[in-house]
């Protein structure tokens, strides 16, 4: 069955579209044609969080409050979602608890980040237990930019407000709005356009296949939290895009070694399972973007933008992950290394799409380390990654993978490392300098407006010491200036 429109509720309305420009973007929707203006354009890229709306969506029973940067966010995604935007919350001349207690905290002076700064606590107040104390609440505005109150009195007023109860119309209307979403799920293939210009959203993954086959040409899309981009700051023109939203790339499994995660899973839903493997995964996802990027940006577009900076891929690869690929009924697995050929080039032929990423879990004597080097620590893109996975045994290096970004083309592991350090013993610091040196054998960086090739060689070589020393359980205490380890697992 397919369905010629997208449909989704707002304002309690089911709103159906069935003809709009494929690339069109939610903010554009609500200022230009809904005339909803107090959802602001600031940098129109996914950074000043000005745009935030919140898409509510039914999980195991209950509704789950996502805030999204509408400025690049493309319309077709808000298919059988509910979209909330900061006109909405007010109830009856009412302010919603978030925004009383801004109000009366003095949280706003010019405004203009005050509607995105209050979808993002909106979005927090329903969250799941989250945390109201300054670090939960630094997290949870990370991607919302106010260049003239100051954050004190924003984050002041956030604690007060998400703090208490959960209680508002909206969890009131709770029943009712989970019973209008259900209508919306009619599991069919979404296709708005035609074939030379569409927006289609394939309701499994065969469909997918086969509708990508049809369309190489396509441009596929996760969260769009790249994509986006190119059609506000590059002002490309998609003509086709395929959201792979409803295509059943969203399940999370894992067997006793790995986990098997979709390649349409968010980060934020993949945070969790990537997490319990090791603690610096999870400190450098609470870095990945802002809850809006994590919200909408999925792994598997994580991993096809081929980005020699991303934070998934060098994670992953230290790890030993695989992808698996589909073209029409062929589906074929390779190690992730693999998959990048060159800069902006990856092992992906026309039509062919990621279905799903295999990640190792550690197996037993076997260690993890992962540092991200970014000019700012929230929100930013990352200079250097390096992450590690190190085999110990008998006080020997049995194993070493160890994997790099922004270090060249694509991210790569460093197997000059590698190789000085298998058989290496670990507590012998002259070992861990001797292997920090052939950094330089394993990458030529380059200059950028980031940071000199320099500095880059120099920051690698000290992540490697402080990797081994970690492990090595020499200075564990001092290597951090906050330690995110809970438990400090050393070497024996
Ligand atoms: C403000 C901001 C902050 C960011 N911070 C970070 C950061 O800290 N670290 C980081 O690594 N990245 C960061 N990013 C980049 C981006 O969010 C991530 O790379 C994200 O994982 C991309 O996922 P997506 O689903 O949104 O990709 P999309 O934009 O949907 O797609 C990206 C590319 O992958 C292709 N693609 C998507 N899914 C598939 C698939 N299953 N098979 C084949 N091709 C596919 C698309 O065609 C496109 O070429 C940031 C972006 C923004 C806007
Ligand atoms: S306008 Fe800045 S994040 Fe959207
Ligand atoms: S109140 Fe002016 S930018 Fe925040």
């Amino acid at each position: 069955m397919t369905r010629n429109c997208i449909q989704f509720r707002s304002k309690g309305r089911t709103i159906r579209l069935d003809r709009f420009v494929p690339q069109a973007t939610v903010l554009d929707w609500l200022r230009l044609d809904e005339r909803a203006t107090g959802t602001k354009e600031g940098c129109a890229e996914g950074d000043c969080g000005a745009c935030t709306v919140v898409i509510a969506r039914e999980h195991d029973g209950r509704l789950v409050y996502e805030p999204v940067n509408a400025c690049i966010a493309t319309l077709g995604q808000l298919d059988g979602g509910e979209l909330i935007t900061v006109e909405d919350l007010a109830q009856e001349g009412n302010l919603h608890p978030v925004q009383t207690a801004m109000a009366a905290g003095h949280g706003s002076q010019c405004g203009f980040c005050t509607p995105g700064i209050v979808m993002s606590l909106f979005a927090h107040f329903h969250g799941d237990g989250e945390r109201t104390d300054r670090a939960g609440i630094n997290d949870c505005l990370a991607g919302n930019l106010c260049r003239c109150t100051g954050y004190r009195s924003i984050v002041d007023a956030a604690r007060e407000a998400c703090a208490g109860p959960v209680a508002d119309s909206f969890v009131a209307n709770e029943p009712g709005t989970i019973a209008a979403l259900r209508q919306l799920d009619d599991h069919a293939d979404v296709f708005v356009g035609n074939e030379a210009s569409f927006f289609a959203a394939p309701a499994s993954e065969a469909a997918l296949a086969s509708l990508y086959q049809r369309h190489p040409d396509a441009r596929i899309i996760g969260g769009a939290t790249d994509v986006g981009l190119w059609i506000t700051k590059k002002l490309a023109v998609l003509d086709k895009i395929i959201h792979l939203g409803r295509a059943g790339l969203d399940a999370i499994e894992q067997t006793a070694d790995a986990w098997h995660i979709g390649a349409s899973v968010t980060l934020a839903r993949a945070t969790p399972p990537l997490a319990s493997i090791d603690p610096d995964i999870a400190e450098i996802l609470r870095r990945f973007g802002s809850v809006q990027v994590r919200a909408a940006g999925t792994v598997g577009g994580s991993i096809a933008n081929a980005s020699p900076i991303g934070d998934l891929a060098p994670l992953l690869i230290a790890l030993g992950g695989h992808i698996e690929l589909r073209k029409g009924d062929a589906v074929r697995a390779l190690p992730l290394e693999q998959f990048f050929i060159g800069y902006g080039k990856q092992d992906r032929e026309p039509g062919e799409f990621i279905r799903r990423l295999i990640v190792p879990k550690l197996s037993a004597g076997t260690l993890f380390r992962a540092f991200k080097v970014s000019k700012r620590f929230d929100e930013d893109i990352t200079t250097v990654l390096g992450a590690f996975r190190i085999g110990v045994d008998g006080g020997r290096i049995a194993s070493a993978r160890i994997a790099f970004g922004g270090m060249a083309a694509t991210p790569k592991r460093a197997t000059a490392v590698e190789n000085q350090l298998v058989g290496a013993a670990l507590h012998d610091a002259g070992t861990w300098r001797l292997a920090a040196e052939r950094i330089s054998d394993d990458f030529t960086p380059l200059t950028d407006m980031r940071a000199s090739a320099e500095y880059r060689l120099n920051v690698a070589r000290n992540i490697v010491i402080k990797a081994l020393a970690e492990i090595a359980g020499v200075s564990s205490p001092v290597t951090r200036i906050l330690d995110s380890r809970e438990a400090v697992d050393v070497a024996d």
